[in-house]
Order: C-alpha cells, then sequence, then structure tokens
C-alpha cells in the first residue's frame, strides 16, 4: 500500500483530533439559588505583581504554613515545604525527601534478560523482554494482597507504556525502504507499547530492585493475545481473519491510565488508539470516524515489510472478500478497559466491553461494599467528550468477586447541569428514556454521523460515543484521571484543558472559553451512593497562573500562588491516607515551567507543588505502598538527556520518592 500523506498532527503527541460535532447542551440549564455558587477564573493583575514580589496573598489556601508544628494535624494536612517552578534537567523534590530513577525504558525484566544498549541496536525480540517506553499510569501491587496482606517492601509494579519515541527507540529512528518499514523495527515498536509487571523488592538498605527471575515478571505489548468480553463479545462487527467468531484479538495499545479493581487485577485503558489504524477506503464506518481513525497512522506499521498478520492487521480498508477475510474491523477491538491479573502470569487479558468503547484515559472504582453493585467511572480524554459510570448488575463479594463482575451492568455517561446538580443517562436500551431518545434520533444527523439505528446493545457499547451524543450528556474539557476520596466518598476528575472551547459553547461544568490551563472537577452522589443516578457537582480548583481564584459564594478559596501555579492537570491519584496528587502534562513555557505533580488537602484545597520533572517531560502515574512511604512517580517523554547523563537517548522511568527520615511523604 502506498503511503499516503501523513497528517502531521500525529506526530503531535498530544493531538487529541475533534471528533464530537454534536452540539449538546445540558437540558437543565433551570437557573436556582444554587447558581449563586459562582466558580470564575479570574486572573488578577495585582495579584500576579504580589506573587513576583514574593508578598503573600490574604486568602491564599497555600502559604508556607508547617503543618508539622501543629499539635492537631489532620491526615490529609500538607506538611512539607512547596518546592519552587523549575526549568531543571532533574527532578525536584522537597527538603528532606531524596528521588531516584528505577526501571527506564530498555531494562531487562524477563525471559533471557537482554541489556538495554544506548545505541539503539535491541532487537523487537530483545524490547520483548525489556520495559516499554512512555511510563504512564502504574499501580502497587503488594505481594501478599491475596493472602489479605499489604506489604511495603514487595510487590508487583505494573505500569502502562503509551507511546513510543521511534528516534530514541531505533539506532536511526524510523526507516523507510521503498516505502516500507523494516519489519523488525516494527516489531519493537509494538513491543515497546503495553504493559510491564516486574516483581520488585526492596532490601534492608531501604533500595529497590527487581526480583530478577521471578515468574510474575511479565511484558504484555501491542501484539499480546487478548480475549473479548461483556455484551460486545461475538457482535458480527468484531469479526477478523484472525477471529472468525469475534471473541479475541491481538494487543493493547496507547496505554494511558489505569485502575486496580478491588480484587487486585489491574485495568489498562486503551485511549488514543485511533492512530495506530490506516483505512484508504472512500467511506470509513462510524465506528471509526467518531475516532479519528485516518488514512494514515502515526508509526505507518501497515506499511510492515511483511506478509504477517500482525502487521496487515493494521490496514483496517475493506480488502478480502468478507470480514473474515481481512482486518476492516480490528479497530473495533480496541478502545477498551482491558482487565490483566498481574499474580497469574499466563493469564489472557481480557477486554471488558462492558465499560464502553471510547478514548479511555483510565478508570476509576468507588470502594467496593459487600453485597452492593461495583461502581467505576472513566473519562474519555478528547475535547467535548464525556464522562462515564459502569455499575454492575451484579452484587460484589470479596470471597469471590473477579472480572465477571465487570462483564454485566448499566453504562451511564454524565449530564451536568448548569445549577450544580447532575444526573447519570442510561447508555442501555433496556432503559425506557435512552430508547426513546435513540428512536427519535433515528434518521436524523447527529454531529457527522447520519444516525441509522442501533442493532443492539453490542452495537451501542461499540459506539459509546454516539449513544452518549444521543443520550444529551455534557461535552467536557477533556476528562483525564478520575480519583475518589477514601474519607468523603467525593469523586474527582481532571479536565486538563480546550483550546477549542468558544463563547457560544460554555457550561457551568465548562466555563471558560478557550480553556487553556484546565481544571479539576468533583461531585457528590446523591446519597452518597455510588450507584445513584444524580449526583452535585462543583469545582475543586481552576488551574492557571499566579493570582487564578476559585470563588466560591463570592468567596475566594483558591487564589495560585508561586507554591502551586499549575496547567492542564492530568494524573490525578488519593493516596491512602486521603491527600489529592495532581500530575500536570501542559506548557512547560513560563511561569509554570518543567511539568509537575502537587499535593492537595481536599477539605481546605491547600495546595503545594511537590515534585518537579526534568525538561520536557509530562509527570504522570503516581503509587505508593500502602503505609505511603515510598511513592513511584511515571516520567513520561523526556528530552534531555534523562535519567542518565552519559546516555545519548532520553529514557522514560519511575522515579522513587521517599522521605528522609522514612517518614509519610506528603504529612
Ligand atoms: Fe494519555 Fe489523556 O493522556
Ligand atoms: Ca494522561
Ligand atoms: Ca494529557
Amino acid at each position: 500500500m502506498a503511503k499516503h500523506d501523513l497528517d502531521p498532527n500525529y506526530l503531535d503527541p498530544n493531538y487529541e483530533p475533534v471528533v464530537n460535532h454534536t452540539e449538546n447542551t445540558p437540558f437543565h440549564q433551570v437557573l436556582s439559588a444554587r447558581m449563586q455558587r459562582r466558580t470564575v477564573m479570574k486572573g488578577s493583575v495585582g495579584a500576579a505583581l504580589a506573587s513576583v514580589m514574593g508578598l503573600g496573598l490574604a486568602g491564599c489556601g497555600s502559604d508556607s504554613n508547617d503543618s508539622t508544628t501543629s499539635s492537631n494535624v489532620s491526615s490529609t494536612d500538607i506538611g512539607f515545604r512547596a518546592v519552587p517552578t523549575s526549568t531543571a534537567n532533574e527532578v525536584v523534590v522537597p527538603e528532606g525527601y531524596s528521588s531516584e530513577a528505577f526501571l527506564p525504558w530498555g531494562t531487562p525484566i524477563t525471559g533471557s534478560y537482554p541489556a538495554y544498549k544506548p545505541d539503539g541496536t535491541n532487537t523487537g525480540a530483545e524490547q520483548e523482554q525489556q520495559m516499554g517506553m512512555h511510563h504512564d499510569g502504574v499501580h502497587f501491587f503488594p505481594i501478599d494482597l491475596k493472602a489479605g496482606g499489604n506489604s511495603s517492601s514487595e510487590g508487583l509494579l505494573v505500569m502502562n507504556h503509551e507511546y513510543i519515541n521511534q528516534g530514541a527507540l531505533h539506532a536511526n529512528g524510523a526507516t523507510y525502504v521503498n516505502d516500507m518499514r523494516p519489519a523488525d523495527e516494527v516489531r519493537k515498536e509494538i513491543a515497546a507499547h503495553g504493559v510491564s509487571v516486574v516483581h520488585i523488592k526492596r532490601d534492608t538498605n531501604g533500595k529497590w530492585d527487581i526480583v530478577f527471575g521471578s515468574p510474575f515478571n511479565r511484558r504484555i505489548t501491542g501484539n499480546t493475545e487478548m480475549d473479548i468480553r461483556g455484551p460486545v463479545r461475538g457482535y458480527s462487527k468484531l469479526i477478523t481473519k484472525y477471529s472468525p467468531d469475534a471473541t479475541e484479538t491481538r494487543g493493547t495499545l496507547n496505554n494511558c491510565a489505569m485502575g486496580p479493581t478491588p480484587w487486585g487485577t489491574y485495568l489498562a485503558a486503551e485511549e488514543n488508539w485511533h492512530g495506530y489504524f490506516a483505512n484508504g477506503d472512500a467511506t470509513q464506518p462510524r465506528e471509526q470516524t467518531r475516532h479519528g481513525v485516518g488514512s494514515s497512522s502515526r508509526y505507518d506499521w501497515e506499511l510492515a515489510d511483511s506478509a504477517a498478520d500482525q502487521y496487515v492487521r493494521f490496514n483496517v480498508s475493506t480488502i478480502g472478500a468478507t470480514a473474515a477475510d481481512d482486518y476492516r474491523n480490528e479497530a473495533n477491538t480496541y478502545g477498551y478497559m482491558v482487565e490483566i491479573d498481574p499474580f497469574t502470569p499466563e493469564s489472557k487479558p481480557q477486554k471488558r466491553t462492558a465499560l464502553g468503547r471510547f478514548g479511555h484515559e483510565g478508570v476509576i472504582f468507588a470502594p467496593a461494599r459487600e453485597g452492593k453493585p461495583v461502581v467505576c467511572y472513566s473519562g474519555d480524554d478528547s475535547r467535548f467528550e464525556y464522562i462515564y459510570k459502569f455499575v454492575s448488575s451484579k452484587p460484589y463479594y470479596a470471597a469471590t468477586a473477579g472480572g465477571y463482575l465487570l462483564d454485566e451492568g448499566t453504562l451511564y455517561v454524565a449530564r451536568f447541569n448548569d445549577d450544580g446538580s447532575g444526573d447519570w443517562l442510561s447508555l442501555d436500551l433496556d432503559d425506557a428514556d435512552f430508547a426513546a431518545k435513540v428512536a427519535a434520533a433515528e434518521g436524523t444527523q447527529v454531529g457527522d454521523v447520519q444516525f441509522d439505528g442501533f442493532e443492539n446493545q453490542a452495537d451501542v457499547l461499540l459506539n459509546t460515543r454516539l449513544a452518549a451524543d444521543i443520550a444529551g450528556a455534557t461535552p467536557m474539557d477533556r476528562p483525564e484521571w478520575g480519583a475518589v476520596d477514601p474519607n468523603s466518598g467525593q469523586v474527582y476528575f481532571t479536565l486538563t484543558n480546550n483550546s477549542r472551547r468558544t463563547e457560544e459553547q460554555v457550561n457551568a461544568a465548562n466555563p471558560n472559553a478557550n480553556n487553556r490551563t484546565g481544571h479539576i472537577i468533583r461531585w457528590s452522589e446523591e446519597g452518597n451512593d455510588h450507584t445513584a443516578t444524580s449526583f452535585d457537582w462543583d469545582i475543586f480548583v481552576f488551574a492557571g497562573e499566579q493570582g487564578t481564584e476559585t470563588v466560591v459564594d463570592d468567596e475566594v478559596i483558591v487564589s495560585l500562588t508561586d507554591d502551586n501555579i499549575f496547567n492542564s492537570p492530568d494524573g490525578l491519584w488519593f493516596d491512602y491516607n486521603g491527600r489529592l496528587w495532581i500530575q500536570t502534562d501542559g506548557s512547560d513555557a513560563a511561569p509554570y515551567q518543567n511539568n509537575m505533580m502537587l499535593a492537595a488537602n481536599p477539605e481546605t484545597r491547600e495546595i503545594k507543588r511537590f515534585f518537579v520533572g526534568p525538561v520536557g517531560c509530562e509527570v504522570t502515574g503516581v503509587v505508593s505502598t500502602p503505609d505511603v512511604k515510598t511513592m513511584f512517580v511515571n516520567i513520561q517523554h523526556p528530552d534531555g538527556n534523562w535519567p542518565d547523563s552519559s546516555d545519548p537517548r532520553p529514557r522514560d522511568a519511575t522515579v522513587i520518592v521517599t522521605k528522609d527520615d522514612g517518614g509519610v511523604i506528603g504529612a
């Protein structure tokens, strides 16, 4: 196949095509007394100047109070001294803390443990046994978890490898011979994606290392065999040459954030998977157009110089006589949450389709309750896309819980009303309201799609975005990670930015046109019941430069200062004590400089910068040991020679952060 003109945007790692061309606005724009709660962003020149002058700001929630001296410290107080913004090509942590890079891309973790070669000459087969690139969502599973333990000195560190830097991966970057790509380069690129499971242990000196030869050490790549589970399993639109009964596929790609399940497994999200497929047909199905699949792919894997199906499948054009003769449906096997059981190395990953198919950023579970349904939340990170909630139809019992709980249930999408209330809108054809909306939409234009109905619930889930358009969900400013406050039960989501939102498109939950810096929204489910179908929301904080205010009832609750300016919140995690950790993937120009991680007290909204990454990176993925004394923070796409200044290639890596006195991080 001839190489199509490459959309230059595909080379931009932050490229998110606008593929929602519906004009959804919340139905209930009822002005009520609650609208008095004014939450606006204001950049104040005076405040910015005061900040430059090093003056404290009245009402600021982030002056340098030292809460460690207080005799009545609550567990979510922020005790360290904020670190300044930084342009250094190194990790910055507060006084009294230390950091060390760990498990950089290329570290051998399994098989024959092939050594990393700094000249880029490791083969595809070697990369399949080494840490992948572009570390992202990460979780630490205590090694004794299944026995009811909570070890903080040994466990399985499981992480995603979102995408790749071809320039660093190969000796001479991506190469082409007669417009085709050498197959082993493509093999290596596919292997640098996916998920790593690494058995790690801390020695008596406090040093963490890989447990060499552990049977748990494992690589899952863009070529690992997987099952399709849930309502979409067996649906005709997933038939491929590889799986004529539409029950299997190969690989998981563009794994951004993740979510640990209440039963000790790991769900990896498939985010910008659309960029891996190329469709040369004159027209494309709605299952591709609503996601932005193009006529060329980001890395040209479909141009591999090999007839092997593992490469051919990235060409999703209609080539064969039937769907069982080609890969026209391959892209329909992507866009899911993928369950991996790190404690069962031989287990096959499971794509859980009941959670919907979209650009999953990650997933966050509400605390599981014995005898109650399992509830989890997932954001769709693209401009004007939505936030979803899944409620299982079967109850959770700790003794028997497993992935089957994710195969049957109701998928909802969020509508944020302008009065501070919200509704979960069912996307189930058995729901009368949704069925009526679908019937009314048939034969009409929904965004760019001429809507001709859904065949069944599998078709609804395969086209989750379209179903949510029809349901009337609220288009958000790029929902990234979510987190559930272990103390209050409130659900937080980062809305990273949306520079395309116009004045006409603002709504109360996304109130800023040209939103370049993002905000964090949160809500409480009605009755603090995560299965509820309504909620109350507010905005936790607006990101931005010095003086950016978050105002509630005419009171300035947060005014950002040098200690906490940030932009484009992305990673979000509540630690086991209830401190909120906020990571950024935004502009690294002044005044923000390098991307960072901040800690927040959810009760007081005190926010302090805790960590700044090296040049060019995003800071994404954070977890700690159960005692919150070792923190793992991922650094993705550094551009300089980090972490090893003698290595010509930048290497994505995990950073281990500890407190020098062995204490709780953040306290
Ligand atoms: Fe992969 Fe939305 O960040
Ligand atoms: Ca992200
Ligand atoms: Ca991001």
